[in-house]
Protein backbone atom coordinates (compact mmCIF):
# COMPACT_ATOMS: atom_id res chain seq x y z
CA UNK A 1 0.00 0.00 0.00
CA UNK A 2 1.33 3.25 -1.07
CA UNK A 3 1.01 6.12 1.89
CA UNK A 4 -0.20 9.41 1.41
CA UNK A 5 0.34 12.79 4.09
CA UNK A 6 -3.25 12.95 5.76
CA UNK A 7 -3.08 16.53 4.71
CA UNK A 8 -0.79 18.51 1.46
CA UNK A 9 0.15 21.17 3.04
CA UNK A 10 1.11 21.79 6.62
CA UNK A 11 -0.42 25.23 6.33
CA UNK A 12 -4.03 23.64 6.60
CA UNK A 13 -2.91 22.61 10.42
CA UNK A 14 -1.47 26.02 11.39
CA UNK A 15 -4.77 27.75 9.70
CA UNK A 16 -6.75 25.25 11.87
CA UNK A 17 -5.11 25.95 14.77
CA UNK A 18 -5.05 29.50 14.71
CA UNK A 19 -8.53 29.63 13.75
CA UNK A 20 -9.55 27.46 16.61
CA UNK A 21 -7.66 28.15 19.33
CA UNK A 22 -5.25 25.25 19.23
CA UNK A 23 -1.81 26.93 18.48
CA UNK A 24 -0.91 30.51 18.27
CA UNK A 25 2.68 31.88 16.92
CA UNK A 26 4.52 33.18 20.13
CA UNK A 27 4.51 37.13 20.64
CA UNK A 28 1.80 37.61 17.36
CA UNK A 29 1.52 41.09 18.24
CA UNK A 30 5.29 41.95 18.13
CA UNK A 31 4.92 40.60 14.98
CA UNK A 32 5.74 36.56 15.96
CA UNK A 33 8.66 35.28 16.95
CA UNK A 34 10.06 32.13 15.35
CA UNK A 35 10.69 29.03 16.85
CA UNK A 36 8.05 29.66 19.91
CA UNK A 37 4.11 28.69 20.14
CA UNK A 38 1.37 29.40 22.61
CA UNK A 39 -1.13 26.97 23.28
CA UNK A 40 -4.82 28.39 22.77
CA UNK A 41 -7.82 27.20 24.92
CA UNK A 42 -8.07 24.79 22.65
CA UNK A 43 -4.53 23.76 22.46
CA UNK A 44 -4.04 23.33 26.33
CA UNK A 45 -6.64 20.99 26.35
CA UNK A 46 -5.85 18.69 23.86
CA UNK A 47 -1.69 19.06 25.29
CA UNK A 48 -3.05 17.84 28.72
CA UNK A 49 -5.18 14.61 27.51
CA UNK A 50 -2.23 13.75 25.27
CA UNK A 51 -0.12 14.27 27.98
CA UNK A 52 -2.62 12.29 30.49
CA UNK A 53 -3.03 9.29 27.47
CA UNK A 54 0.81 9.03 28.04
CA UNK A 55 1.12 9.42 31.44
CA UNK A 56 -1.81 6.77 32.13
CA UNK A 57 -0.31 4.05 29.66
CA UNK A 58 3.18 4.67 31.00
CA UNK A 59 3.10 5.07 34.71
CA UNK A 60 -0.17 4.77 36.16
CA UNK A 61 -1.59 1.73 34.05
CA UNK A 62 2.26 0.04 35.25
CA UNK A 63 3.71 -1.49 38.47
CA UNK A 64 7.15 -1.15 37.20
CA UNK A 65 7.36 3.00 36.44
CA UNK A 66 7.41 5.75 38.98
CA UNK A 67 7.02 9.32 37.99
CA UNK A 68 9.84 12.24 38.43
CA UNK A 69 9.33 16.02 38.06
CA UNK A 70 13.46 17.90 38.55
CA UNK A 71 14.27 21.10 37.68
CA UNK A 72 15.11 22.71 34.20
CA UNK A 73 18.23 24.33 35.66
CA UNK A 74 20.44 21.52 36.55
CA UNK A 75 23.87 21.65 38.21
CA UNK A 76 26.34 22.56 34.93
CA UNK A 77 28.67 19.44 35.86
CA UNK A 78 25.48 16.80 34.76
CA UNK A 79 25.98 18.33 31.17
CA UNK A 80 29.61 17.71 31.12
CA UNK A 81 29.07 14.15 32.34
CA UNK A 82 26.01 13.54 29.92
CA UNK A 83 28.37 14.43 27.07
CA UNK A 84 25.99 17.62 25.95
CA UNK A 85 29.24 20.11 26.38
CA UNK A 86 30.97 18.27 24.40
CA UNK A 87 28.95 16.43 21.75
CA UNK A 88 25.66 18.47 22.06
CA UNK A 89 26.53 19.94 18.38
CA UNK A 90 24.66 20.35 15.16
CA UNK A 91 27.14 21.43 12.00
CA UNK A 92 26.37 25.31 11.31
CA UNK A 93 27.33 26.52 7.54
CA UNK A 94 27.21 30.18 6.86
CA UNK A 95 26.64 31.98 3.17
CA UNK A 96 29.64 34.08 2.46
CA UNK A 97 27.07 36.45 0.31
CA UNK A 98 24.09 36.87 2.23
CA UNK A 99 25.23 35.48 5.86
CA UNK A 100 22.39 32.90 5.96
CA UNK A 101 23.44 30.36 8.31
CA UNK A 102 21.83 26.49 8.29
CA UNK A 103 22.38 23.12 9.52
CA UNK A 104 24.72 21.58 6.79
CA UNK A 105 22.36 18.26 6.96
CA UNK A 106 19.40 20.26 6.61
CA UNK A 107 20.66 22.06 3.31
CA UNK A 108 17.81 19.46 0.90
CA UNK A 109 15.44 21.44 2.52
CA UNK A 110 16.70 24.80 1.94
CA UNK A 111 13.89 26.99 0.15
CA UNK A 112 16.07 30.35 0.98
CA UNK A 113 17.47 31.52 -2.27
CA UNK A 114 20.63 33.66 -1.80
CA UNK A 115 19.65 37.58 -1.09
CA UNK A 116 22.92 38.63 -1.91
CA UNK A 117 21.84 40.18 -5.93
CA UNK A 118 22.36 37.05 -8.77
CA UNK A 119 24.86 35.28 -6.48
CA UNK A 120 24.10 31.52 -5.35
CA UNK A 121 24.63 30.52 -2.10
CA UNK A 122 28.45 29.93 -1.22
CA UNK A 123 28.67 27.90 2.03
CA UNK A 124 31.92 28.12 4.33
CA UNK A 125 33.21 25.37 6.31
CA UNK A 126 31.18 23.62 8.40
CA UNK A 127 31.14 24.65 12.33
CA UNK A 128 30.32 22.75 15.88
CA UNK A 129 27.45 24.62 17.10
CA UNK A 130 26.29 23.32 20.47
CA UNK A 131 22.29 23.89 20.65
CA UNK A 132 22.39 24.38 24.77
CA UNK A 133 20.92 27.99 25.92
CA UNK A 134 23.20 29.41 28.47
CA UNK A 135 22.78 31.44 31.06
CA UNK A 136 23.83 32.88 34.30
CA UNK A 137 22.80 31.98 37.77
CA UNK A 138 22.62 35.21 40.28
CA UNK A 139 23.26 38.50 38.99
CA UNK A 140 26.95 38.74 37.82
CA UNK A 141 27.60 37.54 34.46
CA UNK A 142 31.17 34.86 34.42
CA UNK A 143 31.82 31.75 33.80
CA UNK A 144 31.80 30.39 36.67
CA UNK A 145 28.23 30.74 36.93
CA UNK A 146 27.16 29.57 33.94
CA UNK A 147 23.97 27.32 33.55
CA UNK A 148 21.78 25.60 31.35
CA UNK A 149 18.60 25.27 29.87
CA UNK A 150 17.84 21.28 29.81
CA UNK A 151 18.30 19.94 26.29
CA UNK A 152 16.60 16.88 27.48
CA UNK A 153 14.65 15.66 30.37
CA UNK A 154 16.49 12.42 30.52
CA UNK A 155 19.21 13.37 32.87
CA UNK A 156 16.76 13.93 35.55
CA UNK A 157 16.07 10.55 36.10
CA UNK A 158 19.73 9.59 35.72
CA UNK A 159 20.98 11.85 38.32
CA UNK A 160 17.72 11.05 40.98
CA UNK A 161 18.73 7.15 40.26
CA UNK A 162 19.67 6.78 43.66
CA UNK A 163 16.90 8.58 44.98
CA UNK A 164 14.50 6.86 43.63
CA UNK A 165 15.97 3.50 44.10
CA UNK A 166 16.40 4.19 47.90
CA UNK A 167 12.58 6.14 48.54
CA UNK A 168 10.38 3.62 46.63
CA UNK A 169 9.82 -0.05 46.41
CA UNK A 170 11.26 -0.54 42.38
CA UNK A 171 13.01 -3.66 41.40
CA UNK A 172 14.77 -3.91 38.43
CA UNK A 173 13.73 -3.92 35.61
CA UNK A 174 12.40 -0.72 36.41
CA UNK A 175 11.38 2.71 34.87
CA UNK A 176 11.56 6.74 35.89
CA UNK A 177 9.33 8.83 33.55
CA UNK A 178 8.93 12.39 33.23
CA UNK A 179 6.81 15.18 31.41
CA UNK A 180 8.10 18.56 31.44
CA UNK A 181 9.65 21.67 29.19
CA UNK A 182 13.29 21.36 27.09
CA UNK A 183 15.33 24.08 25.60
CA UNK A 184 17.19 23.71 22.02
CA UNK A 185 18.95 26.89 20.45
CA UNK A 186 18.24 24.51 16.75
CA UNK A 187 20.37 26.35 14.41
CA UNK A 188 16.89 25.94 11.56
CA UNK A 189 13.40 25.73 13.39
CA UNK A 190 10.93 25.36 10.73
CA UNK A 191 7.67 23.49 9.93
CA UNK A 192 5.70 24.88 12.78
CA UNK A 193 6.04 22.84 15.92
CA UNK A 194 7.94 20.39 14.72
CA UNK A 195 11.06 21.57 15.27
CA UNK A 196 11.43 24.58 18.14
CA UNK A 197 14.08 26.33 20.99
CA UNK A 198 11.63 25.53 23.49
CA UNK A 199 9.47 22.27 23.72
CA UNK A 200 8.00 19.49 25.87
CA UNK A 201 9.23 16.61 26.29
CA UNK A 202 7.90 12.86 27.46
CA UNK A 203 10.89 10.66 28.51
CA UNK A 204 11.52 7.31 30.46
CA UNK A 205 14.36 5.56 31.05
CA UNK A 206 13.91 1.80 31.89
CA UNK A 207 17.01 0.67 33.74
CA UNK A 208 17.60 -2.93 32.81
CA UNK A 209 19.94 -5.65 32.99
CA UNK A 210 22.39 -5.48 29.88
CA UNK A 211 21.52 -9.41 29.13
CA UNK A 212 17.76 -8.00 28.51
CA UNK A 213 18.50 -4.91 27.05
CA UNK A 214 17.90 -6.46 23.09
CA UNK A 215 14.72 -7.88 24.00
CA UNK A 216 13.66 -5.07 26.37
CA UNK A 217 14.37 -2.72 23.14
CA UNK A 218 11.99 -4.26 20.51
CA UNK A 219 9.59 -4.75 23.64
CA UNK A 220 9.37 -0.95 23.77
CA UNK A 221 9.74 -0.10 20.29
CA UNK A 222 6.82 -2.18 19.60
CA UNK A 223 4.53 -0.82 22.93
CA UNK A 224 5.27 2.84 21.45
CA UNK A 225 4.27 2.07 18.38
CA UNK A 226 0.84 0.64 19.47
CA UNK A 227 0.25 4.11 21.86
CA UNK A 228 -0.03 6.18 18.60
CA UNK A 229 -1.99 3.28 16.98
CA UNK A 230 -4.31 2.71 19.73
CA UNK A 231 -5.05 6.69 20.00
CA UNK A 232 -6.41 6.53 15.99
CA UNK A 233 -2.99 7.36 14.19
CA UNK A 234 -3.80 5.40 10.49
CA UNK A 235 -1.12 2.57 10.98
CA UNK A 236 -0.03 3.41 6.97
CA UNK A 237 1.35 6.54 8.37
CA UNK A 238 3.46 5.38 11.06
CA UNK A 239 6.79 3.46 10.51
CA UNK A 240 9.95 2.26 12.47
CA UNK A 241 13.39 3.10 11.10
CA UNK A 242 16.48 1.46 12.67
CA UNK A 243 19.42 4.07 13.05
CA UNK A 244 22.39 3.72 11.00
CA UNK A 245 25.60 3.39 13.06
CA UNK A 246 26.65 6.66 11.94
CA UNK A 247 23.12 8.11 12.70
CA UNK A 248 23.64 7.10 16.80
CA UNK A 249 24.01 9.81 19.42
CA UNK A 250 27.14 9.36 21.37
CA UNK A 251 25.27 7.51 24.16
CA UNK A 252 23.43 5.30 22.03
CA UNK A 253 23.87 1.45 21.20
CA UNK A 254 21.18 1.45 19.00
CA UNK A 255 18.47 3.38 18.07
CA UNK A 256 15.07 3.32 16.23
CA UNK A 257 12.59 6.20 14.99
CA UNK A 258 9.12 6.15 15.15
CA UNK A 259 8.03 8.31 12.05
CA UNK A 260 5.20 9.49 10.67
CA UNK A 261 4.18 10.94 7.32
CA UNK A 262 4.12 14.66 7.87
CA UNK A 263 3.18 16.91 4.50
CA UNK A 264 6.66 17.26 4.54
CA UNK A 265 7.31 13.81 4.36
CA UNK A 266 8.57 10.93 6.65
CA UNK A 267 9.99 12.59 9.92
CA UNK A 268 11.07 11.44 13.54
CA UNK A 269 8.02 11.56 15.92
CA UNK A 270 9.58 9.74 18.83
CA UNK A 271 13.00 8.18 19.41
CA UNK A 272 13.78 4.73 21.11
CA UNK A 273 17.46 4.13 22.24
CA UNK A 274 18.94 1.62 24.44
CA UNK A 275 21.58 4.08 25.77
CA UNK A 276 23.72 1.04 27.65
CA UNK A 277 25.33 1.63 30.78
CA UNK A 278 26.69 5.47 29.72
CA UNK A 279 24.57 7.42 31.44
CA UNK A 280 24.93 6.16 35.13
CA UNK A 281 28.42 5.26 34.35
CA UNK A 282 29.68 8.63 33.54
CA UNK A 283 27.39 10.53 36.32
CA UNK A 284 29.50 7.88 38.75
CA UNK A 285 32.31 8.76 37.07
CA UNK A 286 32.00 12.97 37.59
CA UNK A 287 30.34 12.87 41.11
CA UNK A 288 32.19 9.70 43.05
CA UNK A 289 28.98 8.69 43.96
CA UNK A 290 28.60 4.91 43.17
CA UNK A 291 25.47 4.92 40.99
CA UNK A 292 24.33 0.84 40.92
CA UNK A 293 21.79 -1.55 41.27
CA UNK A 294 22.10 -3.81 44.33
CA UNK A 295 20.08 -6.88 44.83
CA UNK A 296 19.14 -7.18 47.93
CA UNK A 297 18.75 -11.52 47.67
CA UNK A 298 22.14 -12.21 45.65
CA UNK A 299 24.55 -9.46 47.03
CA UNK A 300 25.67 -8.85 43.10
CA UNK A 301 26.11 -5.44 42.04
CA UNK A 302 25.84 -3.71 38.77
CA UNK A 303 25.64 -0.57 36.58
CA UNK A 304 22.07 -0.92 34.95
CA UNK A 305 21.81 -0.43 31.28
CA UNK A 306 18.65 1.93 30.37
CA UNK A 307 16.48 1.68 27.42
CA UNK A 308 14.88 5.42 26.80
CA UNK A 309 11.64 6.37 24.48
CA UNK A 310 11.96 10.08 24.47
CA UNK A 311 8.93 11.81 22.62
CA UNK A 312 8.43 15.42 22.37
CA UNK A 313 4.70 16.48 23.16
CA UNK A 314 4.28 18.89 20.87
CA UNK A 315 5.31 16.88 17.95
CA UNK A 316 2.86 14.20 18.89
CA UNK A 317 0.25 16.86 19.37
CA UNK A 318 1.08 17.89 15.89
CA UNK A 319 0.98 14.08 14.43
CA UNK A 320 -2.53 14.00 16.13
CA UNK A 321 -3.89 17.23 14.75
CA UNK A 322 -2.50 16.06 11.11
CA UNK A 323 -3.98 12.85 11.28
CA UNK A 324 -7.48 13.30 12.64
CA UNK A 325 -8.13 16.24 9.88
CA UNK A 326 -10.92 15.79 7.47
CA UNK A 327 -12.81 17.71 5.18
CA UNK A 328 -16.16 16.28 3.74
CA UNK A 329 -19.49 17.35 2.92
CA UNK A 330 -22.53 17.23 4.53
CA UNK A 331 -26.25 17.34 1.88
CA UNK A 332 -23.46 19.62 -0.14
CA UNK A 333 -21.81 21.43 2.52
CA UNK A 334 -18.33 21.12 3.20
CA UNK A 335 -17.44 20.69 6.44
CA UNK A 336 -13.96 20.39 8.37
CA UNK A 337 -13.25 17.72 11.08
CA UNK A 338 -11.17 16.70 13.44
CA UNK A 339 -11.30 13.04 14.19
CA UNK A 340 -9.45 12.55 17.29
CA UNK A 341 -10.04 9.91 19.45
CA UNK A 342 -12.14 11.04 21.97
CA UNK A 343 -9.29 10.54 24.90
CA UNK A 344 -8.14 13.49 23.28
CA UNK A 345 -10.80 15.92 22.02
CA UNK A 346 -10.45 19.12 23.81
CA UNK A 347 -14.53 18.39 24.63
CA UNK A 348 -16.03 15.87 25.17
CA UNK A 349 -20.15 17.04 24.66
CA UNK A 350 -21.46 20.21 23.38
CA UNK A 351 -25.01 20.69 24.89
CA UNK A 352 -27.07 22.97 22.36
CA UNK A 353 -31.14 24.42 22.77
CA UNK A 354 -32.66 23.98 19.68
CA UNK A 355 -34.34 27.22 20.15
CA UNK A 356 -33.67 30.14 22.12
CA UNK A 357 -36.91 30.59 23.17
CA UNK A 358 -39.38 28.92 25.26
CA UNK A 359 -37.76 26.38 27.93
CA UNK A 360 -35.31 25.55 25.61
CA UNK A 361 -32.22 27.10 26.93
CA UNK A 362 -33.07 26.51 30.59
CA UNK A 363 -33.60 22.84 29.65
CA UNK A 364 -30.29 22.99 27.88
CA UNK A 365 -28.47 24.60 30.88
CA UNK A 366 -30.04 21.63 33.17
CA UNK A 367 -28.30 18.59 30.68
CA UNK A 368 -25.33 20.81 30.66
CA UNK A 369 -24.56 21.12 34.21
CA UNK A 370 -25.18 17.25 34.85
CA UNK A 371 -23.09 16.45 32.01
CA UNK A 372 -20.29 19.40 33.39
CA UNK A 373 -19.65 17.28 36.15
CA UNK A 374 -18.13 14.53 35.09
CA UNK A 375 -17.04 15.69 31.29
CA UNK A 376 -15.40 18.71 29.34
CA UNK A 377 -18.28 20.22 27.91
CA UNK A 378 -19.59 23.44 26.42
CA UNK A 379 -23.27 25.16 25.87
CA UNK A 380 -23.89 27.07 22.97
CA UNK A 381 -26.99 28.19 21.78
CA UNK A 382 -25.60 31.14 19.38
CA UNK A 383 -26.14 30.92 15.13
CA UNK A 384 -28.15 28.12 13.75
CA UNK A 385 -28.36 24.15 14.67
CA UNK A 386 -26.00 23.54 11.82
CA UNK A 387 -23.17 26.05 12.30
CA UNK A 388 -22.90 24.88 15.82
CA UNK A 389 -22.28 21.86 14.48
CA UNK A 390 -19.32 22.77 12.41
CA UNK A 391 -17.53 24.29 15.37
CA UNK A 392 -17.63 21.63 17.41
CA UNK A 393 -16.92 18.90 14.18
CA UNK A 394 -13.45 21.38 13.59
CA UNK A 395 -12.14 21.20 17.17
CA UNK A 396 -12.81 17.44 17.22
CA UNK A 397 -15.89 17.16 19.48
CA UNK A 398 -17.35 13.62 19.53
CA UNK A 399 -20.42 13.96 21.02
CA UNK A 400 -23.07 17.29 20.51
CA UNK A 401 -26.73 17.27 22.63
CA UNK A 402 -30.14 18.71 21.54
CA UNK A 403 -32.68 19.74 23.62
CA UNK A 404 -35.58 19.66 21.03
CA UNK A 405 -39.34 20.33 21.26
CA UNK A 406 -39.82 16.33 21.44
CA UNK A 407 -37.38 17.12 24.94
CA UNK A 408 -40.63 18.59 26.47
CA UNK A 409 -42.78 15.26 25.57
CA UNK A 410 -41.09 12.67 26.79
CA UNK A 411 -37.33 13.93 28.57
CA UNK A 412 -35.19 12.28 25.63
CA UNK A 413 -32.58 14.34 23.50
CA UNK A 414 -31.23 14.20 20.52
CA UNK A 415 -27.23 13.12 20.33
CA UNK A 416 -25.40 13.09 17.32
CA UNK A 417 -22.08 11.27 16.52
CA UNK A 418 -18.99 13.35 14.85
CA UNK A 419 -17.71 10.49 12.99
CA UNK A 420 -20.99 8.58 11.79
CA UNK A 421 -23.32 11.94 11.89
CA UNK A 422 -25.82 9.26 13.20
CA UNK A 423 -28.72 10.85 15.53
CA UNK A 424 -30.35 9.07 18.34
CA UNK A 425 -32.73 10.00 20.83
CA UNK A 426 -31.39 9.20 24.37
CA UNK A 427 -33.60 9.80 27.77
CA UNK A 428 -32.00 12.47 29.75
CA UNK A 429 -31.93 9.61 32.64
CA UNK A 430 -29.70 7.19 30.71
CA UNK A 431 -27.36 10.39 29.39
CA UNK A 432 -24.62 9.76 31.87
CA UNK A 433 -24.58 6.16 30.91
CA UNK A 434 -24.61 6.70 27.60
CA UNK A 435 -21.32 8.60 27.37
CA UNK A 436 -19.85 6.79 30.01
CA UNK A 437 -20.28 3.47 27.59
CA UNK A 438 -18.80 5.69 24.90
CA UNK A 439 -15.97 7.88 27.00
CA UNK A 440 -14.49 4.33 28.26
CA UNK A 441 -10.95 4.03 26.94
N1 LIG B 1 16.71 12.00 25.68
C1 LIG B 1 16.84 11.68 24.30
C2 LIG B 1 16.40 12.76 23.42
O1 LIG B 1 16.15 13.88 23.85
P1 LIG B 1 15.94 13.32 20.93
O2 LIG B 1 15.72 12.41 19.76
O3 LIG B 1 16.93 14.41 20.79
O4 LIG B 1 16.30 12.36 22.13
C3 LIG B 1 13.45 13.12 21.65
O5 LIG B 1 14.53 13.95 21.34
C4 LIG B 1 12.20 13.66 21.01
O6 LIG B 1 11.99 15.02 21.41
C5 LIG B 1 12.22 13.70 19.49
O7 LIG B 1 11.88 12.47 18.92
C6 LIG B 1 11.18 14.77 19.19
O8 LIG B 1 9.87 14.21 19.27
C7 LIG B 1 11.37 15.74 20.35
N2 LIG B 1 12.22 16.88 19.97
C8 LIG B 1 13.55 16.95 19.91
N3 LIG B 1 13.97 18.16 19.54
C9 LIG B 1 12.87 18.91 19.35
C10 LIG B 1 12.62 20.27 18.96
N4 LIG B 1 13.62 21.11 18.72
N5 LIG B 1 11.34 20.69 18.84
C11 LIG B 1 10.31 19.85 19.10
N6 LIG B 1 10.47 18.57 19.49
C12 LIG B 1 11.73 18.09 19.61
Amino acid sequence: MTSKPKVESLDTIVSLSKRRGFIFPSSEIYGGFASCYDYGPMGVELKRNVKDAWWNKMVTMRDDVVGLDCSIIMHPKVWEASGHVANFTDPLIECSHCKLRVREDHLEFLDQKCTSKNKEHSWGEPRQFNLMFKTNLGPVESSSNTVYLRPETAQGMFVNFQNVVDSSRVKIPFGIAQQGKSFRNEVSTRRFTFRTAEFEQMEMEYFCREEEGEELFKYWRENRLNWFKDLGVSQSRLRLRDHKPDELAHYSRCCSDIEYLFPFGWSELEGIAWRGSYDLTKHSENSNKNLVWRDQASGETFTPNVIEPALGTDRAILTFLTDAYEEDEINGNKRTVLKLHPALSPIKVAVFPLLRKDSHPEKSREVYKMIKSSYAATYDESGNIGKRYRRQDEIGTPICVTIDHQTFDDDTITVRDRDTLEQQRVKIDALKGFLFEKFKF
